[in-house]
This record gives C-alpha cells, sequence and structure tokens, in this order.
C-alpha cells in the first residue's frame, strides 16, 4: 500500500530537520497547477529550501512557494515567497473541466471558492446576458462561458496582469465567441443597461460597487450575485438593508433568493455570496 504523501514527506525529512520540528510541518497544502504553496512557520526558516525540494518531489510540482502574509490589496495579490524550484511559476490549473492559466506568485487562486465557481457554471442560459464584474483570470467567466453558454459575457478586470491572463485563458478555453475582456474599472467600463445577471466576486467592501451592479441590469431587471465579507450576527438582514437603501435610489426593489456561505474569512466573519432578484417596484 503507498504511504499517505505527508508521511512520505515526514520520512523523507527525518535526517534534514530537528527531529522536533517533525510534527509541526504542515500538513495542508494547495496545488495550482504543478505550483504547491504552503505556509511555513518561522522555526523552519533555516530548512525552508530541503523543506520545498522534498514537497516538490513528493508531490510532484516544479515549484514551492510560502505564504508569508495571505492576500492583499485591491487586486488581491498573494504574498508568498519562491523557497524551492523553477523561477518561471507559470502553471495551467485544470478544475471542473476549466483550463486557468496564472501565476500563482503574482495573482491569486482560491480553492476555498471552488463550490462557488462549481454552483456558478450552469446558472446561466443561452438567452442571458452576464457582467462579470471582478472577472480576475476568468474565474467564473470561464465556467459559465464553458457551461451555460449565455449569449454574451463582458468580463471587467482591472489589474494588467490578470486582464492578460483573462485574455489568453478566453482563447485557450474556446469562448472568445461569447467573451469579450474589458480593462479598466468596472465603474467606468461596464456596459449600462446590457445584462440580465451580473456577478459580483470581490470582498473588498463591494458595498461600494452595488450602484454599477444595478446600473449594469437591463432597466434595473435581473439577478445579482453579490459577495462581500460580513459578521455572522448579522447576515442576511443587514446587508439586505444596504441593498435595499441602493435599489431604492434606483426606483427598485431587492428580492433576496438565497445567501451562501462561501469560506471563512476571519473569526465571527464569513465571506458570503448573496443571490438577488431586482425588480421594478
Ligand atoms: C481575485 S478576484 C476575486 C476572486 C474570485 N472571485 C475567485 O473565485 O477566486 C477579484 C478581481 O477583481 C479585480 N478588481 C478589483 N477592483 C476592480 C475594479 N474596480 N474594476 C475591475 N476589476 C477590479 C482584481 O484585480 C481581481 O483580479
Amino acid at each position: 500500500m503507498t504511504e499517505i504523501p505527508f508521511i512520505q514527506i515526514k520520512k523523507s525529512l527525518l535526517n534534514e530537520i530537528p527531529s522536533n520540528l517533525i510534527n509541526r510541518l504542515p500538513q495542508k497544502w494547495e496545488k495550482i497547477g504543478d505550483i504547491l504553496t504552503i505556509v511555513l512557520p518561522s522555526i523552519f526558516n533555516e530548512n525552508k529550501k530541503i523543506i520545498g525540494e522534498k514537497y516538490a518531489e513528493i508531490l510532484n510540482c516544479k515549484t514551492v512557494l510560502n505564504d508569508i502574509g495571505g492576500i492583499k490589496g485591491e487586486f488581491r495579490v498573494p504574498n508568498v515567497e519562491l523557497i524551492y524550484g523553477s523561477k518561471n511559476t507559470e502553471t495551467v490549473h485544470k478544475e471542473n473541466g476549466v483550463k486557468y492559466k496564472l501565476d500563482p506568485q503574482k495573482l491569486m487562486f482560491s480553492s476555498g471558492n471552488m463550490d462557488e465557481r462549481i454552483r456558478m457554471a450552469n446558472i446561466s442560459n443561452g438567452n442571458e446576458t452576464v457582467v462579470d464584474l471582478f472577472a480576475g483570470i476568468g474565474y467564473f467567466t470561464l465556467p459559465i462561458a464553458i457551461y451555460s453558454k449565455p449569449k454574451k459575457i463582458i468580463a471587467c478586470e482591472k489589474n494588467q496582469i490578470a486582464f492578460n491572463y483573462l485574455s489568453e485563458n478566453i482563447i485557450l478555453n474556446d469562448v472568445s465567441s461569447i467573451v469579450e475582456p474589458r480593462m479598466g474599472d468596472n465603474r467606468e467600463i461596464a456596459p449600462k443597461n446590457f445584462a440580465n445577471r451580473v456577478i459580483m466576486g470581490y470582498i473588498e467592501e463591494n458595498e461600494r460597487f452595488l450602484s454599477a451592479a444595478f446600473d449594469c441590469l437591463i432597466e434595473h431587471c435581473g439577478i445579482i450575485h453579490y459577495h462581500n465579507t460580513f459578521p455572522n450576527h448579522a447576515v442576511p438582514n443587514k446587508p439586505m438593508k444596504t441593498v435595499e437603501e441602493e435599489a431604492n435610489k434606483k426606483g427598485c426593489k431587492a428580492e433576496l433568493l438565497g445567501y451562501y456561505n462561501v469560506k471563512s474569512y476571519a473569526p465571527g466573519i464569513n465571506h458570503y455570496v448573496f443571490d438577488l432578484r431586482i425588480d421594478e417596484k
């Protein structure tokens, strides 16, 4: 019987690191294509390279990154250092039949959002037009385009690096006939009065973008998938109050179709997505 990878990793490092540290090695990792990311406690600072080498060997990866500070800033950029392997960290990650080309040293790919990417895949249909306000490398745009095949998706992205991968991924997944990438701030470049469905896949004070999302909808009617982080005790009433205020300003009404807990974000705070139906009053 083959041993589980973590046992193999521990055995391979027995003679390489102090024995009292063996049980502190990371038991979890993220594998994006052939790039591995681990969170290595600072007690391993002296042994980073050999640890990276063994993880790479056993988990069959070309590069190992150490996550030193989560995901930060407007562009949600990961704070990682390369501890072992090829400096070319570009890779193609395959999930649910979708090819995502990216560089995990420069851009995030959250495995915690996988269920939501899969849920989005079949959410639309051939009669709809869709706007993805925070497209990134195509996290939601690509599965929607491949599986739901809407009439058109306009995918907005502000970060040049992510935009370049988005453009490449549209070709790689053969969906150029229905996906139009647009580069810039979605509040300036998103189409108005165009969509039946709007995806707001962002969690940095995303209420700031509700107004733009409403304006994408045809005559302010349609569906919005509104992501954000909320204190668990406030869900769903407080976020709905914000949404209803915005709807009022636009002269329409908002109905909560359902909400989902995407992943935990901080103690007492989770990342949620609210499915909203926006309609005339
Ligand atoms: C990284 S994605 C979020 C994660 C994604 N929902 C998932 O499933 O993993 C968010 C993207 O929104 C982009 N972004 C942030 N502000 C923006 C804006 N005002 N207009 C357009 N894109 C923006 C960021 O550059 C980033 O690529």
